[in-house]
């Protein structure tokens, strides 16, 4: 949650650069944003800041300066106003602070300060903490007072403070991520990778308390804890620059969809060490779980299925916001493996960190490299995504799909099968790209619907619910999925006359009983859409979905992802920045 950047170097247009890092980190957080930097001609910050969404929003009003901090906030402490948008600023004017978490103690810190005659004027915690900067470095080194200050926070927080006066921006973080870009007389530090990308290659992921001290010519980084210098070597991100633009695209949802078929090809293509190793250790291992969270849990929990159906593998499955409840049954044999496309999110890093406790081994299956994920586990499988920009996660969802499909095939000692299913899968989808128009319709029809029910058995179920999960997300009506054998336990009593109900039956023992799910709404009076290979009298609407065998959940979820974008169309809604969503949520 909230975008940072921060920029120190040889360009006058600080403010300009930080303000187009904002605009691409949006997806973040976009209740208001802020950008405050050091003019050239004095060392006193200027800051600009409002609410809402950047949209048309520039900073040309603000002064040439060489270092600049911006931040678009998804609000936690206080409400959506411009004095409570960062940065915020010491009573001179010569600290500027942009930060991602929540001080836990910053009550009883601001009750301290106030004595100290310092005067707060927004209502967040992380002006307490610009103050708390402020009345160590009356004392101390300006770096010192960011770290100490640091300690005397509880809770989960990256921040980057920026000092007017030497012109040096520190980063430091426990919880929420910061990467460090390097460049040529110039520096940058932002809250994801993607950000950095017009601007430098070379990056540092920092990691969990470290502090970087960021100067024009220098990037230092620091132990928190005890203030030790630490050596550490860039790494060279091969994102393309083109991933982080719309292209011909009008949303990046939209893009992202149309961009599923190359990445599943990129995938089967490859030969992955990777992929073998993991699936040699699942195979030994006693006791393995998928977690994740959003999209990702569902995608963790398709992956049961997958294994149990290709082979013959019991997996078990969490919400990852859950997984601390099944601790008990941990053991240095288990292996817990976690599903994140941004390998941020705080309660899968939770789940994780609390399973490498219990001594289990760790697996990941993400998208970014380098990610606080990717770090903290044993086994790590990228899913080559690319970067996902719109909040709504669609291509990551269908990669890490064909990774599990990949793997469960490994592990069965069939993987030129997992490859020919995925290579189906993917003419699947281009024939649904061919025919979208049906699904236009369909969202047309749909547009004022107030509550959807989808319903799925077997690997259909998982795709239910994700389908539910991208119509509320982005079009904001009431969708539901659920096992299409629960319907008669509780639902069916809310299936009326006209009510939409969407049957996903493909091509799998799942057939008959769905079609039976999709007759018992019928006779309610449902209004049946049946998304199968094949079209079905008792369907009020149809969407083909060519089959992919196991695989068909792939194009299956992306019959999903297009309704629920063509639902917002509709309604005039952002698909890519969905209201009160954040695309990496890194707070509990
Ligand atoms: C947020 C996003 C979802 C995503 C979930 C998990 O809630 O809005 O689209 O599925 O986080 O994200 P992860 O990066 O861990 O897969």
């Amino acid at each position: 949650m909230c975008g940072i950047f921060g920029y120190i170097g040889k360009k006058s247009t600080a403010a300009q650069i930080v303000f187009a890092g904002i605009k691409s980190l949006e997806y973040r957080g976009y209740d208001s944003w802020g950008v405050a930097v050091v003019p050239i001609t004095n060392s006193k910050v200027v800051v600009k800041k409002r609410i809402g969404k950047i949209g048309t929003a520039s900073v040309s009003d603000l002064p040439p300066g060489n270092i600049a901090i911006g931040h678009t906030r998804w609000a936690t402490h206080g409400g959506v106003t411009e004095m409570n948008a960062h940065p915020h600023t010491d009573c001179l004017q010569s600290i500027a602070l942009i930060h991602n978490g929540i001080i836990e103690n910053y009550a009883q810190l601001k009750k301290e300060l106030i004595k100290s005659n310092h005067k707060f004027i927004s209502e967040t915690d992380t002006e307490v903490a610009t103050h708390l900067i402020e009345e160590l470095s009356k004392t101390h080194e300006f770096a010192l007072s960011v770290r100490m200050s640091f300690k005397q926070m509880t809770g989960l927080n990256a921040f980057i403070a920026l000092n007017a006066h030497n012109q040096e921006l520190i980063a430091i973080r426990n919880g929420s991520p910061l990467v460090i870009g390097f460049g040529e007389q110039e520096n940058f530090i932002a809250s994801d990778a993607p950000a950095l990308l017009p601007l430098t290659h070379d990056v540092y992921f920092l990691k969990d308390d470290e502090m970087a001290v960021v100067t024009m010519s220098e990037v230092n980084i620091y132990d928190a804890a005890n203030g030790k210098f630490k050596k550490i070597q860039p790494q060279r991100l091969d994102w393309k620059k083109t991933d982080a633009s719309r292209g011909k695209f009008s949303y990046f949802m939209l893009k992202e969809i149309h961009e599923q078929p190359e990445i599943i090809n990129t995938l089967v293509n490859q030969s992955s060490i990777s992929t073998d190793q993991l699936a040699d250790r699942i195979k030994k291992s006693y006791g393995t779980y998928l977690v994740g969270c959003g999209s990702s849990a569902y995608v963790s929990l398709a992956g049961t299925y997958l294994f149990s159906k290709i082979a013959n593998k019991h997996i078990n499955w969490a919400p990852a916001s859950e997984f601390a409840y099944h601790l008990d049954f941990l053991t240095a044999k288990s292996l817990v493996i976690a599903l994140s496309q941004s390998g941020e999110t705080m309660d899968t890093l939770e789940a994780i960190k609390a399973a490498k406790n219990s001594g289990a081994q760790i697996g990941a299956l993400l998208n970014v490299l380098g990610s606080t994920l990717y770090r903290e586990s044993h086994y790590q499988l990228l899913i080559g995504a690319g970067i996902e920009k719109a909040v709504a996660s669609t291509k990551a969802v269908t990669a890490t799909l064909a990774q599990l499909v990949l793997l469960a095939y490994t592990l069965s000692d069939n993987k030129k099968i997992g490859q020919k299913i995925l290579i189906q899968s993917v003419t699947s989808i281009q024939k649904l790209f061919n025919n979208v128009n049906n699904i236009k319709n369909i969202a047309h029809q749909l547009k004022n619907a107030h509550h959807i029910y989808i319903i799925g058995r077997g690997l259909s179920y998982p795709t239910a619910l994700e389908t539910a999960l991208k119509i509320k997300e982005i079009s904001y009506i009431h969708a539901e999925g659920f096992a299409a054998g629960e319907l008669k336990h509780g639902v069916i009593a809310l299936i009326e006359k006209g009510t939409p109900c969407i049957a996903y039956v493909p091509n799998d023992e799942t057939y008959g009983a769905n079609l039976a799910g999709a007759m018992e709404m019928k006779a309610r009076g449902g209004n049946i859409i049946g998304i199968s290979h094949k079209s079905h009298e008792i369907f009020d609407e149809y969407l083909e979905v060519q089959d992919a065998e196991e695989a068909t959940i792939i194009p299956n979820i992306v019959v999903g992802q297009l309704l629920a974008y063509f639902l917002a169309l509709e309604k005039n809604l952002d698909p890519d920045m969905p209201r009160n969503l954040a695309k990496s949520v890194t707070v509990k």
